[in-house]
């Protein structure tokens, strides 16, 4: 959440501006710029998108340095006081922060006490002051005691009105730093080093430092910090977008991203570490995540449990630290992130490590600090995910996973996988009747709530859908268990209902059925969503709306099920006038707890 960006170079206002853009994928709520020229450093904020921003910066040739902000709020309404660089009180300095400084109240009253006046509701105005507080003749020793004082996790760029340079700090929070004769350039995501930098250099926890486009100086609390340069990437940056918006654009690209993946899990060398795990020293798999993640560990638990005859439990990363979990070595822990940066799954893959459980990341990311850490890192080979909602990468941590339990089965039989059926779930994939997605989103657009039931895999595409609907339409979808109906939910049907019922799994499909029906005596209006061909036609009858795909005949269903979803997502969330990229309120990053 939120994104920050130092530069030091030519044209700088609107180089922090463009590398904000990319980063907006973090929070759109507020933008701003901090940017030193002779007279000192010029702040520009705005509410909103960075559009907004560019509308209220003005551009001085003097300009050589600048830090910029993207805000997703936490601390404090989206408003302009609010909204970052943050400064102190005696102008001296400014930053900008991503991350939550958890005891900012306590540092609050401290400066209040020895005279200082606050202007905003931020946890990051208490950085600003703390550096006039300890400011000294040596500023990295000031900004070495303001660090000292902080509780949190944080990426800071700083600047100093006397000092040529940019200070910057980490501590769980991402901050990478790359130099180019003279510039450098500071930022929450390696993505902006494109055109910028062949190399970049990694800020690990506890590091701090000062740049000045020649020189980068990195101190820990041991001293003097040796970097070595990591090789940027730049097939990172291949986000080129033809369609209206990202997410319709990344849905399309499922297809291409699935056989991605399989290509890759196709390469004997790629599954190495992965086919040296005998799954029969571990006793119980947990799988971790948050939002689509975690809906895509649901799927993950059920077809380890199935292939592997292993006890698998799923649990959201947020809740999963405070549920006293039992880990230890005989644990294999699944951590599914499409960023890789998602501080509550973070959070409890250190639990994990702590506890001295195996580790495995399945991450989209593959330079995120979830990759960097864990025991086994599962690329989904997605491709960047630009919109907020996730479409391609859910898919693709399916596919990563049902291979995965493939592997660690053939593993046990002392064989290779044989991803015959990957491969031809792979060739014969098809994203179905677009007209139909059309049809329903027409519909859907008008309503308020709906809901959604299935039982097995078919209730982890309901979440997955409900999710979707929930945050690009705007619309309250929720998820039962459809043999839950009775226990509860039945007292919330009405003539206005509509219901999605998800049938595709035929052990269980005439029990799913029946409780449709229990919900159409009692006036729903039932959505048929199958793959089977033999449902009761008299059921049929009285549907007003049925979507068929296709029977995959295994666990990979999950993908056929979801692309729909997203698709009527899609369409629903632009007939409402919505843009189903930045939803309101969301983030694609969520690096606060
Ligand atoms: C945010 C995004 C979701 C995503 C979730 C977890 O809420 O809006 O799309 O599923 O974070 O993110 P991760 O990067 O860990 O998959």
């Amino acid at each position: 959440m939120c994104g920050i960006v130092g530069y030091i170079g030519n044209n700088t206002e609107q180089t922090i501006i463009d590398k904000l853009k990319k980063l907006e994928y973090r929070g759109y709520d507020s933008a701003g710029i901090a940017v030193m020229n002779k007279t000192g450093y010029r702040v520009f904020k705005s509410k909103g998108e960075i559009k907004n921003l560019e509308k209220v910066v003005e551009v001085s040739k003097d300009s050589k340095i600048g830090i910029g902000h993207t805000r997703w709020a936490t601390h404090g309404k989206p408003t302009e006081e609010n909204a970052h660089p943050h400064v102190s009180e005696d102008n001296r300095w400014a930053l900008v922060h991503n991350g939550i400084i958890e005891n900012y109240l306590e540092l609050k009253d401290k400066l209040m006490a020895s005279g200082m006046n606050f202007y905003s509701q931020t946890d990051s105005e208490t950085i600003a002051k703390l550096l006039q507080y300890y400011d000294g003749k040596d500023k990295l020793t000031t900004i070495e005691k303001t660090l000292n004082n902080l509780k949190g996790s944080y990426a800071l760029a700083i600047l100093n009105e006397d000092i040529n340079g940019i200070f910057f700090a980490k501590n769980k929070s991402p901050l990478f730093v790359a130099l180019n004769n003279g510039k450098a350039l500071l930022a929450s995501d390696i993505i902006c080093f494109n055109g910028f930098a062949t190399e970049y250099y990694v800020i690990e926890d506890g590091e701090y430092g000062f740049t000045d486009g020649k020189k980068l100086i990195v101190k820990n609390r041991l001293g003097i910090v040796g970097k070595s340069p990591c090789a940027f990437d730049c097939s990172v940056e291949n986000v080129e977008n033809v369609y209206d918006h990202f997410m319709i654009k990344e849905i399309f690209d499922t297809e291409k991203a699935l056989k991605s993946n399989l290509e890759y899990y196709s390469v004997e060398d790629n599954l190495k570490k992965l086919s040296a795990l005998n799954i029969k020293n571990y006793d119980k798999v947990v799988f971790i995540g948050c939002g689509t993640a975690y809906n895509a560990c649901l799927v993950g638990a059920k077809f380890f449990r199935e292939q592997l005859d292993i006890d698998c439990f799923t649990d959201v990363a947020s809740e999963f630290r405070y549920s006293h979990p039992k880990l230890d070595d005989k644990t294999l822990v699944i951590l599914v992130s499409q960023s890789g940066e998602t501080a509550d799954t973070l959070a409890a893959l250190e639990l994990a490590k702590e506890n001295k459980s195996t580790t495995i990341g399945v991450v989209n990311v593959e330079y995120s600090t979830i990759a960097k850490n864990v025991d086994i890192t599962l690329p989904i080979k997605a491709g960047v995910e630009v919109a907020v909602a996730s479409t391609k990468a859910y898919s693709c941590q399916i596919i990563t996973m049902y291979i995965a339990s493939l592997v660690l089965k053939a593993t046990l039989n002392k064989t290779k996988a044989d991803l015959k059926e990957v491969s031809a779930f792979c060739d014969n994939f098809s994203f179905g009747k677009l007209e139909k997605y059309q049809e329903i989103a027409d519909t859907l657009r008008y309503q308020n709530k709906i809901f959604m039931i299935g039982r097995g895999l078919d209730c982890c595409t309901a979440y997955e859908a409900s999710l979707k609907i929930k945050e690009t339409c705007y619309i309250n979808s929720d998820t039962y268990f459809a043999g839950e109906l009775k226990h509860g939910f039945l007292a919330l049907i009405d003539e206005m209902t509509y219901v999605v019922v998800f049938a595709t799994q035929k052990e269980v499909v005439a029990k799913t059925l029946s409780n449709a029906e229990e919900a159409y005596s009692r006036g729903a209006k039932i959505i048929l969503f199958t793959s089977l061909d033999d449902m009761d036609k008299a059921f049929m009858d009285k549907c007003s709306f049925i979507v068929k795909v296709k029977d995959v005949n295994c666990g990979l269903q999950a993908i056929t099920n979801i692309v729909p979803w997203q698709f009527i997502a899609y369409y629903t969330s632009v007939s409402k006038g919505i843009n189903p990229d930045r939803p309101r309120n969301l983030a694609k990053s969520v690096t606060v707890e």
